[in-house]
């Protein structure tokens, strides 16, 4: 919104604040966008960091509808706020108008909004904005458009003052044929103004018509919107006096807008003007047009004249009655002008500048071409999904009876810790990969086990394989966010396998889940299943302790000990930790086959280590250790990956040994 003449304000800044952002972090009021504090509990909505930064838009970044993310702010109107998105699937630039709070709250205004955008959506005329989607995300109402990389007529005015008669008639002919399609399909824009015409490119300029149909939402009531503040929304600068009065608009409407436009861009005042929008709004209804030559400060043609006072008359009747017939009266002042009129040509001759970045119908549609084709798949997901609920209530109900309650597929959905299904020992379960949580986050299968055996055990879990997804099972202590151990050894398509992971009494969490690329789409599978199945295996003594991984977990070490363990999974090493002092020792690790081990000794006094890898795959690594202090002196067991080849091997155990090492002998 942008009108500038002296003393006469729409109001619209006032609600540009209307639209909510996220809600206040104390007491969960929504806020207006622009809003400092809450108007709630009077907390600041902002940091210091951010206001003092300048990070005043807390929408940028933020990714909406699953698939736009918003990269800049491109204007302020009357209905809401426009941004510059990337559709993140797509990977190219669209436009999103964001309705305030206000009329995204409403249940009509929304109903109207969806007919109208689907109404508007099958307009296709080259100087009109293409509307590729509409719908509701997170409480916000967005209109996904086409990206138009220019300047709004408004601001041309603006910047360059009154523009030549010519220049002027060759935009507005291209407005008329945009509006003319919108008219045979019974569309009226209603809200024709120098700021819903997008100007792109130098020399030849092409227009596009923005906001069709949207006025509409706004005037529900018929005529002018006027606000509790007595503001009004939308400018009166442009509006024909049957519009103003409420009564129905027709095509003669906008040849009135167009009118007021010709007005404004030859002369570089609006029609009427006064001191407070009702006075321009009471001007439209009562005054006679002062024609355009007489304000203009440089000669204009005398057809300018003719051509505004025959579009504004008061009763439509008068006007021209089509707005092809205001677009040759256009166009014929330009062949007497002996202008060569780029805009007689057919109007699919009109193209813009094509860039590659900015998405074009033709985009959109091969995308929903492709999300057409999943969603055969999402109906295939459904029914699984149905028929799983259907199976997990009767499940359920059995469990009610007494009967033993045993899932044997899961039940969506489950990527929650309090979603997880039960998944009792030894009977496997079959899962799907399916729908995207989002377009960073794939589907993730939760399941609780229980180790209820009351003492340590060796936990084994089977997964997979499916044939496109590198799966990766995490083992979760029940309250804990951190994962125990992410099994991650084989790649896609092929298995998980959780050979031998030591678990104390108590309730865990198995997540099934493909492995997480930044930057990547997460990959639906809803036509491969999985099986999973656990068990639990005795643990002998003598053996590590997961998780000991780190000094402040590692496993107590006897100067004459013997310790198994595994290196079972990518990543994983076993640190130990001596629980006694002694002069030397040293510590022997066997070979694990196919993985090249490495044992390093860590000295936490000194915060120093030293590394032994002599052997290769499948040999044993040793380390002679001196003055060794309780908790201080330590060894750690990995297995070197290679790069990027992950080698684990949770069948063969290695052994790691301690022998005391005779006293040094004490030099004469
Ligand atoms: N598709 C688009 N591509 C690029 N910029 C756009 C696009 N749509 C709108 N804009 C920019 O955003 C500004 C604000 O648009 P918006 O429609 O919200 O405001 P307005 O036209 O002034 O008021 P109203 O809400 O009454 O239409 C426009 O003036 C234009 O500069
Ligand atoms: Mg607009």
């Amino acid at each position: 919104m942008s009108e500038g003449e002296a003393g006469v304000a729409t109001h619209a800044d006032e609600h540009a604040a209307t639209l909510d952002s996220e809600p206040c972090g104390a007491c969960g009021r929504a806020n207006p966008i622009d809003a400092r504090f809450c108007g709630g509990c009077g907390q600041p909505l902002r940091s210091v960091e951010q206001e003092l930064a300048g990070a005043a838009d807390p929408l940028i970044g933020r990714v909406i509808a699953d698939r736009y993310r918003i990269l800049a702010l491109l204007g302020r109107g009357g209905m809401g706020v426009v941004y510059k998105v990337e559709h993140v699937h797509i990977g190219k630039l669209m436009a999103v108008k964001l309705l305030h709070g206000e009329l995204a709250r409403d249940r009509n205004t929304l109903k109207r909004f969806e007919r109208e955008v689907e109404a508007v959506s099958r307009l296709s005329h080259p100087n009109t904005v293409q509307v590729f989607d509409f719908g509701r995300s997170e409480g916000l109402v967005y209109l996904v458009m086409e990206y138009l990389d220019g300047k709004d007529l408004g601001q041309l005015i603006r910047e360059e003052g009154p523009l030549p008669f010519a220049r002027v008639a060759r935009i507005l002919a291209q407005v008329c044929a945009s509006v003319a399609e919108a008219h045979a399909l019974g569309i009226v824009h209603r809200d024709l103004k120098p700021e819903n015409v997008m100007i792109l490119g130098a020399g030849r300029e092409i227009a596009k018509v923005l906001d069709f149909g949207l006025a509409k939402l706004r005037d529900q009531s018929g005529g002018v919107t006027v606000t509790r503040a007595g503001a009004i929304i939308g400018t009166p600068y442009y509006m024909s006096p049957e519009q103003i009065r409420g009564e129905e608009v027709d095509a003669r409407g906008d040849i009135y807008a167009i009118g007021a436009v010709l007005y404004k861009a030859c002369t570089g005042v609006a029609p009427f003007v006064a001191n407070t929008p009702m006075g321009v709004l009471t001007k439209h209804l009562t005054e006679e047009l002062v024609l355009p030559s007489r304000r203009s400060e440089v000669p204009l043609p005398p057809q300018v004249d003719a051509i505004v006072d025959r579009a504004m008359r008061k009763d439509p009747a008068e006007r021209y009655q089509s707005v092809e017939e205001l677009r040759e009266a256009l166009l014929q002042c330009l062949s007497f002008d002996g202008e060569v009129s780029e805009v007689s040509l057919p109007s699919g001759v009109i193209t813009a500048r094509a860039d590659e970045a900015f998405a074009t119908r033709r985009d959109v549609d091969a995308y929903e071409r492709r999300l057409r084709r999943r969603g055969i798949l999402g109906y295939v997901l459904l029914a699984v999904i149905v028929l799983g609920l259907g199976l997990g209530g009767f499940r359920l109900w059995e469990a009610y009876q007494g009967k033993p309650a045993v899932l044997t597929a899961e039940v969506e959905p489950n990527d929650e810790p309090d979603q997880a299904n039960p998944l009792p020992m030894g009977v496997p379960l079959e899962g799907y990969l399916g729908q995207r949580r989002s377009a960073e986050l794939g589907d993730a299968d939760l399941y609780r086990i229980r180790n209820e055996s009351g003492s340590r055990k060796l936990l084994q879990v089977e997964v997979g394989p499916l044939p496109n997804i590198d799966l990766v099972v995490d083992v979760i202590r029940v309250g804990q966010h951190n994962p125990l151990l992410s099994a991650d050894s084989g790649p896609a398509g092929v298995g998980e396998r959780i050979p031998n992971f030591p678990i104390n009494e108590g309730d865990y969490l198995l997540r099934v889940r493909e492995r997480w690329i930044v930057g990547e789409l997460p990959t639906e599978n809803v036509s491969d299943r999985y099986t999973i199945v656990w068990n639990l295996a005795d643990l002998e003594e003598g053996w590590e302790s997961e998780v000991n991984d780190s000094l402040e977990l590692a496993d107590e070490l006897g100067a004459d000990d013997r310790v198994r363990g595994y290196v079972g999974w990518g990543g994983d090493v076993d640190l130990y930790c001596f629980a006694e002092a002694a002069p030397a020792v040293t510590v022997e690790v066997t070979g694990v086959s196919e993985v090249d081990l490495a044992l390093r000794e860590v000295d936490r006094d000194r915060a120093a280590s030293r590394k032994a890898n002599a052997g290769g795959a499948g040999e044993g690594e040793s380390v002679q250790i001196e003055d060794v202090r309780p908790g201080r002196s330590c060894v750690e067991v990995a297995a070197i990956e290679a790069a990027g080849v992950r080698r684990a091997n949770g069948e063969v155990p290695y052994e790691l040994r301690v022998r005391r090492a005779p006293s040094p002998v004490e030099a004469p």
